[in-house]
């Protein structure tokens, strides 16, 4: 049986299998002693228990990801960074000595937290040779870290004091030449767990994980596992079997041809918000409310429409994308359109023994593209209702529309008669107010904890106003 094995601060580790089935946080802290990594929330939302994480499959600067949601599986063949490593004997890291010299800390629980994530901003900023820091860029870096005690300002102010270039960066420390030869022998070959109590499987190739979820039809796959952790932790849901695709150098392909891209199962969000940055500007910039970095450092465009939750926020925006959902089952490839991939709430057009293998969608060259996500907070929060809006007008006249929303109904939806309503027609008073009306027979919301049925119709009705006025107007 193999056993789970990946660098640890620069040092290679060996997992007993017996603690296959841990969250890295609880490995870290209660196998390792390495109680700086906290644990506070336990489900992605607070911060206090990032770590800094290089996936050998995409070698690059080391990354803040949670470690509370982080299955100990999937650090297999990578490498891990704590708090405990940012220090050079006795020299500080730059994102610590921040901390102290802007009294960034009180109670410190969160602490840890912090200065692993800001360190996370550091290691980007040494690679791209910057050495100012942004007060918003730090922000931006710190939205999965939450402070009950000291306020943000002098975290914010720790963030923008650092030095990214004052001393050799952490992936220099620790990811060296010989650590990543090393880690790309370990990978290089599948990687099995057998146990009564939990099994694990991560194989190279596509077919092999097909394989094997064929004669599995009881294990879970797992991508970024930011969901699976959730559950993992606050369900005390164990899954006792996993198949994971972080092997698969395949799963990893993000490319572009002709305005089409194609995103690989393992492909995560903060890649996909960085390669749609300049020829996706409106999408690249949703990503950036979407969730924490932490999280989506881990978390995939796949995972998200695969969890198919009614409110999953990329999902408006491949309904008006014309995204394809790539399925495989072994012998045969099949494109499913997503329009037609929701059947029922949580259900969806994937066949037991199919494995997805990537999304593609269509960079949108519509005149006006807008994207909407109302939320109670800014950051981090789970939309109250999305929204997706793709309008070509030829002479203020609509050519093509489409309208996609989400926490509306059972599942995302497009309002295809509002859409087929408005094509060719011009927006007039009579218009618009038909076409609002129209579209309001076309789903049916709930009441639940985050708004009534009520105010989630109103915002449709102004969100919708508000794009068909200002998307005829172009
Ligand atoms: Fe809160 Fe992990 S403990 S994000
Ligand atoms: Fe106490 Fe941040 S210093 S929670």
């Amino acid at each position: 049986m193999d056993q789970i094995t990946f660098y640890l601060n620069g040092t290679k580790e060996s997992v007993p299998s017996h603690l296959s089935h841990l969250t890295l946080s609880d490995y870290l802290r209660y196998e390792r002693n390495l109680t700086g990594t906290k644990v506070v929330c336990a489900e992605g939302d607070c911060g206090a228990c990032s770590v800094l994480k290089i996936n050998t499959q995409t070698p690059g600067p080391l990354t803040a990801v949670n470690s509370c949601i982080h299955p100990l599986v999937n650090c297999h063949g990578n490498h891990i960074v704590t708090v405990e490593a940012l220090a050079q004997k006795e020299k500080l890291h730059p994102s610590q000595k921040a901390m102290i010299d802007c009294h960034g800390s009180q109670c410190g629980f969160c602490t840890p937290g912090f200065v692993v994530a800001l360190a996370g901003l550091c290691e980007k900023k040494k690679v791209e040779g910057e050495k100012l820091i942004k007060a918003a860029e730090v922000k931006n870096a710190l939205t999965g870290n939450l402070c009950r005690c000291t306020g943000y300002e002098s975290i914010i102010e720790a963030g923008v004091e650092m030095d990214p270039l004052a001393q050799a960066s952490l992936t220099e420390r620790y990811h060296t030449p010989e650590v990543q030869a090393d880690l790309n022998k370990i990978t290089a070959r599948p990687m099995e767990i057998n146990s009564s109590k939990f099994s694990f499987y991560a194989p190279k190739k596509l077919e092999d994980a097909q394989k094997y979820l064929a004669q599995n039809s009881d294990c879970q796959i797992v991508a970024g596992a930011t969901d699976l952790g959730v559950v993992y932790n606050k369900r005390f849901d164990r899954p006792k079997k996993l198949l994971s695709l972080h092997l698969i150098s395949e799963c990893y392909r993000l490319e572009q041809k002709q305005g089409r891209v194609f995103v690989g199962a393992q492909v995560t969000l903060s890649a996909l918000r960085n390669f749609l940055k300049k020829d996706f500007p409106e999408y690249s910039h949703y990503l950036d409310v979407f969730a924490s970095p932490l999280i989506k450092n881990n978390s995939t465009l796949i995972g998200n429409i695969q969890t198919a939750s009614p409110i999953g926020d990329n999902a408006p925006v491949m309904l008006t994308t014309d995204a394809l959902v790539h399925l495989y089952n072994g012998t045969q490839a099949r494109e499913v359109a997503l329009k037609d991939y929701f059947k029922s709430y949580r259900v969806t057009e994937k066949r037991p023994e199919e494995l997805i293998t990537g999304i593609s969608f269509q960079i949108p060259s519509n005149k006006y593209y807008k994207i909407e996500k109302v939320c109670v907070r800014k950051d981090m929060d789970i939309s109250i209702v999305n929204m997706a809006v793709a309008i070509e007008n030829q002479n203020g006249t609509i050519s093509s529309i489409e309208i996609a929303l989400g926490g509306v109904a059972a599942t995302p939806i497009r309002l295809k008669k509002t859409e087929a309503f408005l094509k060719n027609k011009k927006i007039d008073d009579s218009v618009l107010e038909n076409a609002l009306k129209m579209a309001q027979t076309e789903f049916t919301p709930l009441s639940d904890h985050r708004a009534s049925a009520g105010y989630r119709r109103t915002l449709v009705h102004n969100l919708l106003k508000h794009h068909l006025d200002t998307g005829a107007a172009v």
